[in-house]
């Protein structure tokens, strides 16, 4: 997959809602029922990140939920990617970029939504072909007032900020060209989740799923 076919399947992944829930999955029997509730609300792109023993399970188990396209986030090395793709995940999303991580991604023919936090690390992901990427730690980098700034001199690629995200912020982000979609884990908390509040996480998608885009 080149570059720009990725930026392409990106863009289109970023587009499905104004929301890319952050997902961390602690029990594997949280999966289905979590991504059930969360397409309900109006969420179909869904990262799970790789960060808890069953994460792959659950991308497994989430992969097979009708409406919904999910991703695996917290790619760091190409195994990774490797494992990522075998699990079923149709995107990739990564903190920072490295050319090793791109370079597998690129090789499985896995979507990836490349992390870059400074002008620099914008411009070397611009350069390789990368016009759709995550910024991250969004509030911690400089929030919307960073983007829209970059907006001006790179006009050309577009984000979508996580980290640090919520519904109070999201609409600072939404509202501008260079934003595509925003990040963040505050549709499935965990208190929620472990509690089997199912209701509730459908509340909070369709909350998300209302918000405006600019
Ligand atoms: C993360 O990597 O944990 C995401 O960026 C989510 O951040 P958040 O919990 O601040 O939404």
């Amino acid at each position: 997959m080149t570059p720009a076919e990725q930026s392409l399947k990106a863009a289109e992944i970023c587009r499905l809602a104004p929301v890319v829930p952050v997902l961390i999955v602690e029990d594997l029997a949280q999966a289905r029922p979590l991504a059930e509730a969360l397409v309900a609300g109006g969420l179909p792109a869904l990262e799970v990140t790789l960060r808890t023993p069953c994460a792959l399970d659950a991308i497994r188990a989430m992969a097979e939920v009708p409406g919904g396209v999910v991703g695996a986030g917290t790619l760091l090395t190409p195994a990774d990617v490797k494992a990522a793709k075998k699990a079923g995940a149709k995107f990739g999303v990564s903190p920072g970029s490295s050319p090793a991580l791109i370079a597998a991604c690129e090789d499985e023919g896995l979507p990836l939504l490349p992390g870059a936090v400074t002008a620099t690390e914008i411009m070397a992901l611009l350069e390789r072909g990368y016009t759709v990427q995550k910024f991250f730690p969004a509030e911690q980098s400089g929030g919307a007032a960073f983007l829209k700034s970059i907006g001006s001199p790179i006009p050309q690629v577009r984000f979508c900020p996580t980290g640090g995200v919520s519904l109070k912020n999201a609409p600072d982000y939404l509202r501008m060209q260079n934003i595509l979609c925003v990040g963040g884990s505050w549709v499935a908390p965990k208190e929620a989740m472990a509690r089997g509040d199912w209701a509730e996480i459908t509340r909070l998608a369709a909350e998300a799923a209302a918000l405006p885009r600019g």
